[in-house]
């Protein structure tokens, strides 16, 4: 059998103590199907002495991670401590200059720095896997620079945050509301330290930003991403949707169009009947359209400790399996120095439908001012329904529009014209509709 595979890993964690335990459990399983033993020899965390459940007594502890990363005798540094910045930054560029493999788990520092990163190890002739920073345990990373290397990508979407997920079922199944969700899912250890991230959308921006630099060939742009969270979608929008024939996922979608490519992350109407409609709780999704393959769905367990390690771990059979003197392939399925630049579609050239939530006095004329509104902006209507709102003493009701595909900056004229009108009486709610092909 060849010589152990050494690893360090940076950060004890959720993910770091899973990742720990299934190396040390399944030590000779591994061992055997990667033709060499994997051995933790190095870690580095804030509190050497907390109880993860395993015993990592025999390998060498550090308390700064660039150490680690410089100094120790590792063939492989695991970073897993989060944050686009230093340690995570300082100690993974420590270790590919030093011509270590890196296996990470942080989109936020692989949006940010990640270009830059792929360069080194590419010049250095090592690895930088990162399988586990976009959409847990789902292999998407490994379909996308793989195996669908011989397809031209159109769109690429999905749900890539368990949080939003989760608390978007769970306020449809329990009628609970957003405040609580958050609460219950931080609890299972599915959001980030800063729950804002995952709320506002900033996470599932990271993963998206990956996602389009691998299905286009693109240089990463985290800055150029439309982004919309879900903290102010109500129990009212959900009820509506599902009355519409509609759920509301948060999707990062990113899609070629003829004046660059699209990368948004928003709240996003769904057919009831589309299978990522069914895609509930912490579970991820991602749908890839690609040309010679048609829609490729994929989905599973894609925040918590396990569903990340599994990944990680994954990644680290991958270095155990290749051989020293092996070229490896590109990072982003493309070498660094030849992707493309990103170039970005306006939000306001978009188009699709929209969903659209009004309450209005209910006075003579409203219906027909929201109709001349509509065509004027030449906006074609799908639907519209009126109901009394909830709550209301019967002087307001709620109207919701649906369009059928139209331009977002005729939609974004059309509601200012609305709001201008005087009979509004809470701000408007705009959804946009995604329909995809499955
Ligand atoms: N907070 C993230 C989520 C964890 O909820 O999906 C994985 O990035």
């Amino acid at each position: 059998m060849a010589d152990a595979l050494r690893i360090g890993i940076a950060g004890l964690g959720t993910v770091g103590a899973s990742l720990a335990r299934i190396l040390m459990s399944r030590h000779n399983k591994l061992a055997d199907i990667c033709g060499r033993p994997i051995d933790i020899v190095a870690v580095s965390a804030r509190d050497p002495g907390k109880d993860r459940g395993v015993d990592l007594s025999g390998a060498q502890f550090y308390a700064d991670p660039v150490e680690m990363a410089r100094d120790a005798e590792i063939d492989v540094f695991v970073e897993l401590i989060g944050g686009e910045g230093d340690p995570a930054l300082a100690s993974v560029r420590a270790a590919l200059q030093r011509g270590c493999h890196a296996v990470t788990a942080n989109k936020a520092l692989l949006a940010r720095h990640g270009v830059d990163l792929a360069s080194i190890a590419e010049e250095r002739g090592v690895l930088l896997n990162f399988e586990a920073a976009v959409a847990g345990g789902i292999p998407v990373i490994k379909a996308m620079r793989e195996s669908l290397t011989g397809n031209s990508i159109s769109r690429v979407f999905g749900i890539l945050n368990g949080t939003c997920n989760y608390i978007l079922t769970e306020m449809e199944r329990a009628g609970m509301s957003f405040e609580e969700c958050l609460k219950e899912a931080q609890r299972l250890g599915y959001a980030e330290a800063d729950p804002t991230f995952d709320v506002e959308g900033n996470d599932t921006a990271h993963k998206l930003a990956l996602l389009t630099s691998i299905a286009f060939g693109t240089r990463i742009a985290p800055d150029d991403i439309y982004l919309e969270g879900i903290s102010n979608i109500s129990i009212e929008d959900i009820r509506a949707a599902d009355d519409l024939g509609f759920r509301i996922k948060l999707l990062g979608v990113a899609q070629r169009t003829d004046s660059g490519i699209e990368q948004r992350v928003h709240p996003t109407m769904v057919p009831k009947n589309s299978v990522i409609a069914q895609v509930d709780g912490v579970t991820n999704a991602v749908a890839i359209d690609a040309d010679v393959l048609g829609e490729l769905m994929m989905s599973g367990p894609g925040a918590g400790g396990d569903a990340t390690a599994s990944a990680v771990m994954g990644d680290i059979a991958d270095i155990a399996k290749s051989r020293p003197g092996h070229q490896h392939g590109p990072v982003l399925g493309r070498p660094a120095v030849h992707l493309d630049p990103y170039v970005r579609a306006r939000m306001r050239s978009h188009e699709g439908g929209y969903f659209i939530r009004l309450t209005v006095e209910d006075k003579t004329g409203v219906f027909a001012s929201l109709a001349k509104h509509m065509s004027d902006n030449g906006i074609s209507l799908e639907s519209i329904v009126q109901r009394p709102t909830q709550n209301g003493n019967g002087d307001k009701k709620t109207v919701i529009l649906v369009t059928h595909a139209t331009m977002e900056a005729s939609v974004r004229q059309a509601v200012e014209s609305i709001s201008s009108d005087g009979y509004l009486i809470d701000k408007p709610q705009v959804i946009r509709i995604e329909r995809p092909e499955s």
